[in-house]
């Protein structure tokens, strides 16, 4: 190993492991470094994949095989391997031989049984083997590993992807956004949500191809990362089920005044959130020794209150701004939609934002009575 002097210990959860360190640039890790460095900013992504993998075992009857595909130092995998009960294998894979080495001296310190350390391209690793879990949290896209990942997931298994390409998939790039996921997107003031929906009809039209459907079970957007879980489950039916969910949205769908630019899509615009499993999840984290349990909380119970509402949502600004009146507080605008009968939820893609059921005029109606 050429990077021992950026070495460092690290405890998240209850686990304590090895990490490369960035010493001297202030800036997060990146794909040109040489030795894929620690990146504390996904301790909560990280956080997230213990109560999950927990209750995929705990609802499992059989032996289950997780993979953290992508696993750097091995920070997931060795806290997977570390921290939840049962019956189960963790398969820490990295292809760069400095993470792979990390990674066997990880599972030693941690004295593992159940994790084992593999260095290969994850590509060929998933085409040769089948897990129940596979993570995948690239530098970047993870569109290149979701083909094989389809086909390596068993039946009602989980796929987790993060996407750190953000400013593509909130409709800065276009052209690299049809390139890469084949969708037309958009930049609006309800991107994140968009480019989160991108993702997931990208994910499933990889499970479709292979008479597969997906069901989101929590997915959601920072400033920084999209992250997925959906789970896949084999049949037709269930595979034209999803493929339903495939649509296209017109840019007054997406709150842009613009009328000169076609329909955005193929989109996701079925579920992306699975309330019974975050009501299940929610006692998980409880029970966890997890770093980021607030944040973990908070972030569930707006995931769980944003299930069952529409797709996209309204800013207070945007109203405003549109309307010429004044920005009223969100408490008063849930007041006044709940008082006629509306349901509205606030949403994990803007801090100013809210979802409701009621009819655009309702809403207006209620800004102007602020003017
Ligand atoms: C963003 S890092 C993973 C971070 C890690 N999951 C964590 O939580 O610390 C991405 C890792 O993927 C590895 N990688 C990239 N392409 C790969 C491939 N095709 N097969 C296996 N590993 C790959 C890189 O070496 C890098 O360590």
């Amino acid at each position: 190993m050429n990077s021992a002097q950026h070495i460092e210990c690290i405890t998240e959860g209850k686990t304590e492991f090895l990490v490369f360190k960035k010493k001297s640039s202030k800036k997060g890790p990146g794909s040109k470094d040489k030795v894929p460095f620690y990146n504390p900013a996904m301790e909560l992504n990280r956080d997230l994949s213990i109560p999950i993998n927990q209750w995929l075992i705990d609802n499992s009857n059989i032996h289950v095989d997780i993979l953290d595909g992508l696993a750097a130092s091995g920070a997931r995998g060795i806290r997977l391997a570390n921290e939840l009960v049962g019956d189960f294998d963790v398969i820490i894979n990295d292809w760069s031989l400095d993470a792979y080495d990390l990674i066997k001296r990880n599972i030693k310190k941690c004295k593992l049984k159940n994790a084992f350390a593999v260095n290969k391209n994850l590509n060929t690793l998933i085409s040769d083997r089948r897990f129940h879990y596979i993570d995948i949290d690239p530098f970047g896209s993870p569109v290149y590993f979701v083909d094989s990942a389809m086909r390596s997931i068993y039946n009602d298994g989980i796929i987790a992807c993060t996407a750190t390409d953000t400013a593509t998939l909130c409709g800065v790039y276009p052209k690299v956004c049809l390139r890469r996921y084949g969708v037309r997107s958009f930049h609006s003031p309800v991107m994140h949500e968009t480019g989160l929906r991108i993702l997931l009809g990208f994910i499933c039209r990889e499970a479709t191809k292979y008479d597969k459907g997906i069901e989101p079970l929590i997915c959601y957007s920072t400033d920084h990362y999209f992250r997925v879980y959906v789970r896949v489950k084999k049949g037709v039916g269930r595979a034209n089920k999803s493929a339903g969910n495939l649509k296209y949205a017109t840019p007054k769908e997406l709150f842009s005044p613009r009328e000169d630019v076609a329909d955005v899509g193929p989109l996701w615009l079925g579920k992306i959130e699975n309330k019974k499993a975050i009501h299940e999840l929610i006692s998980y984290v409880f029970k966890k020794k997890l770093n980021t349990k607030g944040e973990l909380l908070k972030l569930l119970d707006l995931l769980e209150n944003e299930a069952d509402a529409p797709p996209f949502f309204y800013t207070t600004d945007n109203m405003a701004s549109s309307l010429k009146t004044s920005v009223p507080r969100m408490s008063y605008i849930f007041e006044k939609l709940k008082k006629k009968g509306y349901d509205v939820a606030r949403t994990c893609f803007s801090p100013i934002g809210f979802k409701t059921n009621a009819p655009r005029d309702e809403i207006e109606e209620i800004f102007k009575q602020r003017r």
